[in-house]
């Protein structure tokens, strides 16, 4: 008997019957080449598919030549879709779960093209976007007819493929929102003005998808409840539409999310960091509920099956997207269904990996596990014919995936920690306002380890003269970073201070505090919120073009908000000279001009970190393999550590 009854019930959509009620939504994995689907996607999904998902939605196809959002999208305009997709559905339905493809227009929201040139957008107006500076094109009523055709076309194909069935994306402010949208849709034709002239494109689209596709093909909706953003299609008049359409009886899934595409305070909700409570849309969809007879799904920071289980129980949905939690754990709902649940390796909503690597334009990952994205390479994990005594030293990230892949394959692994606790660099990470949950990364690795069989000692810290009593065949050497200090005149001060130090206590900041942060990421943003709160007068001067300009977006938004609202002043461009008294000296990094700040009481480092590898010059002459990897090969973030840590458990 599971522990999760209402997840493991299976539920009829239409005419597809699904296992569970765990869903993958659709999400783009920059693993289509061409417009089509790779060997690489299908494995990607095969995975998840085989560790229990229920119904996974394949990322957006484009409908239309004008639908290309981004250089890497998947196409559906034409039949040369049709066997990759075959491929794709093949691989998912020999895993007992069901598959739907999303039909997709983004409209105005065009974030890239495949030569670099600004985009051709189509809109129902010329209202421009804020997010991706795009104004677009009023469509005409003849390219309406084609657009909306194109959907038909492509849920056909869909459908020809083996598809269960198809979902037209009308959330996240792309087209069909766009037209619903009173804000973006100015037009004086049949498609604006009153709500079912706006609600007309979006019909007209699902009676095509029913006229072209046989009546057991699910045809679902993505819907924004709620938009969060001033241009806003109001939370009361999506409802409306809502009700309208489920009154047409041609959805049979209403799929709510939160956010929109358009602006940077709306888009923060797609893929919500772990700054938003798990399961925080969940009151969207209950609304949504309570408005349609047909089934409604919910995705958003629903990580671990429990709060599945809460949000299915309470009656906000029937069905929980659990997108991230499966990009970090596939096997989460076997892990579920058998109670495993320590096993589970809960998405901590760090965005870095998975977002993070679509918006950089690179096959999404997971930073806690690289294998994702990675399931015809560094997935395949081979039993060593030649089991070896290695000693792993340093128990961060690095350290403890090498040692669980290396215990995982069969060797002697013994790992050492100096600390009295694991986790290295992510202990303090998780020191930061709302970064708490970043700490799941050690909990998530140490049970990895644990069941690898690895042996832990802590407050150990390795020597020569242990290596060679313990007679190691191969060490490595994970013994992280520490904070640069540059080599800056007045830097030795007692009023400068570095990011360790405050985060630990250690360090006597005074009222005005200036933090010279080098890397523009969570650190220099996160210290300011930290001492923000805390009462100080908060400068905090990035080297870089923005602070923040090195982590994800919707990350980066949502930190900077909070430290706008906190009044923190953040200087761009300011590379830190020197210190003299209470005065600090920065540099404009584009002019070399000289930015002077005084009355400032304390100076605070983020100057990134040095490597730590002093074992490694211990090593020279040892007859053993050394490997170095982590921060103290090269100081970097734990995604890097992690990866490094999988190689050179594989390598061995
Ligand atoms: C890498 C990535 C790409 C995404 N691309 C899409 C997409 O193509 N279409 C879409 O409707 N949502 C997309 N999303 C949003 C997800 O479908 C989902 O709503 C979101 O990740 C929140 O759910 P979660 O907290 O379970 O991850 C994407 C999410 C991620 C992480
Ligand atoms: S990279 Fe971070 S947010 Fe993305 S799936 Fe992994 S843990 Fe979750």
């Amino acid at each position: 008997m599971t522990s999760f009854p209402h997840l493991f019930s299976p539920i009829q959509i239409g005419g597809m019957e699904v296992r569970n009620r765990i869903l993958s939504t659709g999400h783009d994995t920059v693993m289509a080449h061409d417009g089509h689907v790779t060997d690489r996607l299908v494995a990607y999904h095969e995975a998840r598919a085989r560790g229990g998902a229920g119904l996974i939605v394949v990322q957006v196809s484009g409908v239309h030549e004008t639908a290309r959002y981004t250089s890497h999208i998947l196409m559906a305009t034409s039949d040369d879709a049709i066997p990759g997709c075959a491929r794709l559905a093949e691989a998912v339905h020999r895993h007992g779960a069901k598959i739907c493809g999303q039909l997709f227009h983004p409209g105005r929201e065009i974030m890239e093209t495949d030569d670099g040139t600004a985009p051709v957008a189509y809109a129902p107006s010329a209202v421009p976007n804020q997010r991706f500076r795009v104004m677009p094109v009023p469509l005409s009523l003849r390219m309406i007819g084609e657009i909306v055709s194109g959907y038909g076309d492509a849920a056909a194909r869909l459908m020809a493929a083996g598809f269960d069935g198809c979902e037209i994306v009308a959330s996240h402010g792309y087209l069909p929102a766009q037209f619903l949208n009173p804000v973006v849709n100015l037009r004086d034709d049949a498609y604006g003005g009153s709500r079912d002239n706006k609600l007309r494109f979006l019909r007209e689209i699902a009676a095509d998808i029913r006229t072209k596709t046989s009546p057991g093909f699910v045809v679902g909706l993505r819907i924004t409840g709620e938009e969060h953003d001033s241009q806003s299609l109001e939370a009361s008049e999506v409802l409306a539409f809502a009700k309208m359409l489920d009154g047409d009886g041609i959805i049979d899934y209403f799929n709510v999310v939160a956010g929109t595409s358009a602006s940077l305070k709306g888009a923060v909700h797609i893929v919500p960091p772990m700054y938003f409570a798990a399961g925080y849309s969940a009151p969207f969809a209950a609304a949504m509920k309570a408005a349609v007879t047909k089934p409604v799904f919910v995705a958003g920071r629903i990580n671990q099956p429990q709060i599945a289980e809460q949000v299915l129980v309470s009656g906000q949905a029937d069905m929980c997207g659990m997108t991230r939690a499966m990009i970090c754990d596939p096997e989460m709902p076997a892990k579920a269904a058998a109670g495993r649940l320590d096993d589970i390796r809960a998405c901590i909503g760090c965005n870095q990996a998975c977002i993070g690597h679509f918006h950089k334009g690179y096959p999404i990952s997971c930073i806690q596990y690289p294998e994702t994205g990675r399931e015809l390479t560094l997935a395949i994990k081979e039993p060593t014919a030649h089991r070896k005594r290695i000693i792993v030293a340093g128990g961060g990230p690095a350290g403890m995936k090498a040692a669980a892949v290396l215990a995982g394959r069969g060797h002697d692994v013994e790992l050492h920690e100096a600390d009295s606790q694991l986790g290295g660099q992510a202990r303090l990470a998780q020191l930061l306002p709302g970064r708490a949950e970043f700490g799941g990364i050690i909990t998530n690795l140490a049970r990895e380890m644990e069941t690898a069989g690895v042996v832990v000692h802590r407050q150990s810290r390795v020597t020569r003269a242990m290596i060679d009593a313990h007679g190691a065949d191969v060490v490595v050497i994970a013994t992280g970073g520490k904070p640069h200090w540059p080599e800056v005149e007045g830097g030795d001060s007692s009023h400068v201070v570095d990011a360790w130090q405050v985060l630990r206590g250690q360090a006597n900041v005074g009222t005005s505090v200036l933090i010279a942060d080098w890397r523009s990421d969570w650190i220099g943003l996160g210290l300011a919120e930290k001492l923000a709160r805390e009462g100080c007068r908060v400068k905090l001067c990035t080297e870089g073009i923005a602070a923040g300009e090195a982590i994800h977006g919707y990350v980066r938004d949502t930190m900077v908000a909070a430290l706008h609202k906190l009044g923190v002043e953040i200087i761009p461009y300011a590379k830190l000279y020197g210190s003299d008294g209470n005065t600090v000296y920065m540099e404009h990094s584009a002019s070399g001009e000289p930015i002077i700040f005084e009355e400032i009481d304390t100076l605070v480092l983020t100057q990134g970190h040095d490597r730590v590898a002093d074992l490694e010059e211990a090593l020279v002459d040892f007859a053993g393999e050394v490997h170095v990897i982590g921060d103290a090969n090269t100081p970097r973030t734990a995604e890097e550590a992690v990866l490094e840590g999988l190689k050179v458990g594989r390598a061995i």
